[in-house]
């Protein structure tokens, strides 16, 4: 967890993507051997890293996105502004890694209008938002009446 900090848009997102690319370090991935990195920028101003998990049972595997986000929930962050994905292959080679499907339709639960920046030149990065990842994402009310955390 860190600390964004005062910088402008550009050198913010040119920072998350460094994040996400550093945190690639720590993906646990001897399938695919395919590492990615998320950075998760939250509401708090605090960034949340996250790595891919694979797992020998292959669908227990969770994306570096959804590890970011799931850090972030568990700490209390409801709102998002930005995540950034970065991924290297087995042979250590920068690769693309836009978000899958389920991790658009995990995010679009909280946050419709985050940023996703991906690429693999941190100075020519791709930013979209969610909703042109995913024009139209799954919702539901909310029965609590918008309460979402627990009580005590
Ligand atoms: N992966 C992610 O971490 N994020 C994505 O959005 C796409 C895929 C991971 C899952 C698996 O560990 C590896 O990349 C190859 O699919």
């Amino acid at each position: 967890m860190k600390d964004a900090g005062e910088k402008g848009y550009d050198e913010m997102m040119k920072g998350l993507y460094d994040m996400a690319a550093e945190a690639t370090v720590n993906a646990y991935a001897p399938f695919s051997g395919f590492c990615v990195g998320a950075a998760l920028l939250a509401g708090s101003g605090k960034v949340y890293t996250g790595v891919n998990v694979e797992n020998s049972s292959y669908g227990a595997t969770i994306c570096a996105e959804r590890t970011a986000f799931v850090k972030a929930i568990s700490e209390g962050e409801r709102e998002f502004a930005a995540i950034a994905i970065a991924a290297k292959t087995g042979a250590g080679e920068i690769a693309e890694s836009l978000p899958c499907g389920i991790c658009r339709q995990f995010m679009f639960e909280f946050s419709p209008d985050i940023y996703v920046i991906t690429g693999t030149d941190r100075e020519a990065l791709d930013v979209r938002k969610l909703s042109q990842l995913l024009p139209l994402g799954f919702a539901l009310e909310h029965p609590t009446g918008g309460r979402q955390g627990g009580t005590l």
